[in-house]
């Protein structure tokens, strides 16, 4: 497969041709997704969570999200790599946002980043990136890094305010130069208004049919613990075949059934003889 372009993702919503993205966050993620064939990989700062073990993605830096990033990418042929910036690498300033941006794009070889909100100032850095040369999404409505100033991790565009802010940044977010945009956390039917009023691709996650769609990579794997969100499908159950392989691999060493003849190596004869000696 070719590699996938900005004018391909745009002539798939043109099409009417469903956008496949999945988080990925190291080698072997990206490399399964790969051969799965998705469109777009994104190292999500949800990374931050699911493989780094943090409380939430506001904690998450900008050099843990490098490492995966540049992770991501060495197993990405073909796919379009998407990456996070994190909280705080871009609020400073727009020459901290361009600095940013241009790290995961030089060093990690980024196709895009992905910035989230669309306030005054979120507009100001998307604009400042875009011309920079480097890429980039757009995402609106629930957006985890600002969680807390939003009430929580809860849907958005509910209610008059909220829907009619979620329109107005969308298409902030559009002007400022996004190709592209994640909606998170919305209903359908505001999401189905988003999708007549914007003109780039919009990815969805949780807000019913877009011209995309995202999941978490280890919760539609079924490796994520605990409870999840509404909008996230198991469309399998590795966590527990995890655990099932890694029980029996234990139980064989306990009992001495592994390892067996075929993972033992043979020496000559006369080399053992020497060794012993
Ligand atoms: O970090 C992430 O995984 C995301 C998606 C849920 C859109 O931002
Ligand atoms: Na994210």
């Amino acid at each position: 497969m070719s590699r996938v372009t900005i004018p391909m993702l745009r002539e798939k919503r043109e099409r009417g041709e469903p956008i496949v993205m999945v988080t990925a966050y190291d080698y072997p993620g990206a490399r399964v997704a790969e051969q799965a064939g998705v469109d777009m990989l994104l190292v999500g700062d949800s990374g931050a969570q699911v493989v780094l073990g943090h409380e939430s993605t506001v904690t998450v830096t900008l050099d843990e999200m490098l490492v995966l990033a540049k992770a991501v990418r060495r197993g990405a042929d073909s796919a379009f790599v998407v990456c996070d910036v994190p909280f705080g690498s871009t609020e400073v300033s727009d020459a901290q946002a361009v600095e940013t941006a241009v790290r995961f794009a030089k060093e990690a070889g980024a196709d895009a980043v992905k910035l989230e909100g669309g306030g005054r100032d979120r507009l100001d850095r998307i604009r400042a990136i875009v011309a920079a040369g480097v890429p980039v999404v757009g995402h609106v409505g629930l957006t985890p890094q600002t969680a807390t100033a939003l009430g929580g991790m809860r849907a958005q565009g509910r209610t008059v305010e909220s829907a009619v802010r979620l329109v107005e940044e969308a298409v902030g977010v559009q002007d400022a130069g996004a190709f592209c945009v994640v909606v998170e956390a919305v209903p359908a039917e505001v999401t189905e208004v988003l999708r007549r009023v914007l003109q780039i691709p919009i990815i969805g996650i949780g807000a019913g049919p877009a011209d995309g769609q995202v999941l978490v990579l280890h919760d539609l794997l079924g490796i994520t613990e605990g409870r999840t969100a509404k909008f996230v499908k198991r469309y399998g159950e590795l966590g527990e075949a995890m655990v099932a392989a890694i029980g029996a691999y234990a139980a064989e060493v306990r009992s001495g059934a592994f390892p067996g003849p075929e993972h033992r190596y043979t020496a000559a004869p006369e080399a053992v003889e020497a060794a012993r000696a």
